[in-house]
């Protein structure tokens, strides 16, 4: 009783804090961020590239571990605590999981754990892997990334933090105690999970996320118009998405599909989101100019982990276009949002790293005709009243996907399914965004390196600790 009345204290308390000051763009105050992740390899290199960064511009205010993803929640807690220990950050909070759950009513409890996707989430952990069976174990599947290849222990000194189950931070609690502090920028690149289900807990909290922004999705086929020239040819310009293998759906992309729901729920939360999807991803590569250059700036901890964490991915890489094929995901994203962040008057994401748009998209949850129970629905099989009061014949009614192999989502050719779509569309289910296209070429003419982004991220890894941080 007591444990699950602290939250509901710290919302009443913050709740009467001080207003939130609107035009923080203009103060020197620094930018407080909230980052949660699913600690693949890139999200690693994402956290290097933030927490680098000088603290009174940019201030990680805490890491949310999202456990729907490429790793699992004692490893990826053991990983981030690791990473922060020998990056001086031990005073970062993490959290990961929870006991709560959804009820059948679709009522949320407190610190519901996340680790299944919100529309299969019950009052248990277990379950099938709807969406999360897209994410193989073997080689280069969970259990590499949960180790890090063997890396994180073999490089990474260990501290003092350790994960402890039941004694953990939640994600949910740690989300609330970093949002109500002031306004916050959030940073998604794992699935929407624990996110979405902070937002449909904490509607209170929502005027103190400033913006949020988001790896993830595929919106425009990447050969859509000449911006292929990076990508393997057997790849077929209708496949936009990342899924392996995309028989079934050809369209998602891994950290939205994993949950749509949860990124539906995000994007037409009202908050401002912008999105580096593979369409701007797929454009920056880990070249192999910038390996060698890697390679030769190994100066400190953090660019000796990258460099040794990519070396085992690419000597272990299927085909012998690594350096075309695997690209710099969460890295880029979070790149992009510091420079758009840092310029603080653009209002069209003006940025040193990507080229921006707004588009009119919209997520797809299921896949029509919708309103027909098929089994494949938890939002809508054999209930009276549908959860979270979708309507009976709305976008989220139609089939869900029920795996990687499902028949409904199987065509000869290509596969239909569309869930975790984020789809142009006019009219009124379609929001606003400013999206990510492509990398910006290197400024310097004479660079070896292609894309501006290769030198700043170099550039950033290879900074010595900076002397107002000891
Ligand atoms: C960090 O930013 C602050 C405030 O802008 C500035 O005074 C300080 O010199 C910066 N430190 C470094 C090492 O750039
Ligand atoms: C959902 O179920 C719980 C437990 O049975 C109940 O306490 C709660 O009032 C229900 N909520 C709604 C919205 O029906
Ligand atoms: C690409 O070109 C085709 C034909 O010119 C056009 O129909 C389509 O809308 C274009 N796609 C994008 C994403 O611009
Ligand atoms: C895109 O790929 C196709 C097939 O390999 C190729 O014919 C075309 O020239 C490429 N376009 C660009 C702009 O590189
Ligand atoms: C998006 O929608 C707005 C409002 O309906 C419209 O003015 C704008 O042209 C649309 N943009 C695109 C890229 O479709």
């Amino acid at each position: 009783m007591i444990l699950l009345a602290i939250p509901w204290m710290i919302i009443l308390i913050v709740s009467i804090g001080p207003p939130i000051k609107k035009n923080l763009m203009d103060s020197e105050q620094p930018r407080r961020i909230l980052v949660d992740t699913d600690v693949d390899t890139d999200d690693v290199f994402a956290l290097f590239y933030l927490l680098k960064q000088n603290k009174s511009e940019f201030d990680l205010q805490a890491i949310t571990i999202n456990a729907n993803g490429w790793s699992d929640g004692g490893h990826a807690i053991n990983h981030i605590y690791d990473i922060l220990f020998m990056m001086d950050k031990d005073h970062i909070p993490v959290g990961v999981g929870g006991e709560g759950g959804i009820l059948p009513n679709g009522t949320i409890l407190p610190n519901v754990g996340g680790f299944l996707p919100i529309i299969d989430q019950g009052m248990s952990t277990a379950g099938g892997c709807r969406y999360r069976q897209a994410i193989w174990v073997g080689p280069n599947g969970r259990q590499d990334i949960n180790s890090n290849f063997g890396l994180r222990k073999a490089f990474l000194p260990q501290g003092g933090r350790k994960y402890t189950p039941l004694e953990q931070p939640t994600a949910q609690q740690v989300m609330i105690n970093a949002i109500s502090g002031g306004p916050t920028t959030v940073f998604l690149i794992g699935s929407h999970t624990n996110f979405a289900i902070f937002l449909m807990s904490n509607p209170h909290l929502k005027k103190n996320v400033e913006h949020i922004y988001v790896m993830g999705g595929a919106i425009r086929s990447y050969c859509s118009n000449g911006t292929n020239s990076t990508r393997s040819e057997s790849e077929q310009c209708s496949s936009i998405g990342n899924l392996y293998p995309k028989e079934s759906n050809p369209y998602a992309e891994y950290n939205i599909f994993l949950d749509p729901f949860a990124a539906y729920t995000v994007l037409h939360s009202g908050i401002p989101v912008t999105l580096i999807p593979l369409d701007a991803t797929n454009t920056i590569p880990v070249s192999k100019d910038f390996f060698i250059e890697l390679e030769k700036r190994q100066n400190t901890y953090e660019a000796q982990y990258c460099y040794q964490s990519l070396k085992i991915i690419r000597d272990n890489w299927q085909t012998d276009r690594f350096h075309e094929d695997y690209d710099m995901w969460d890295y880029f994203m979070v790149g992009t949002a510091l420079s758009i962040m840092r310029n603080s008057q653009s209002y069209n994401g003006e940025n040193e790293f990507s080229e921006m748009e707004y588009m009119n998209i919209t997520l797809v949850t299921s896949n029509g005709p919708y309103g027909i129970s098929d089994g494949s629905n938890p939002l809508i099989d054999g209930l009276a009243v549908p959860k979270f009061n979708i309507q009976k014949n709305g976008v989220h009614a139609g089939h869900v996907q029920m795996g990687m192999r499902d028949p409904f989502c199987s065509r000869v050719g290509k596969g239909k399914c569309q869930d975790g779509y984020m789809k142009e569309v006019a009219g009124p289910e379609a929001v606003r965004v400013l999206v990510a296209t492509k990398a910006k070429p290197s400024h310097d003419s004479g660079s070896l390196l292609e894309k501006e982004f290769y030198e700043s991220f170099l550039d950033v890894l290879s900074s010595p600790k900076a002397d107002w941080e000891v």
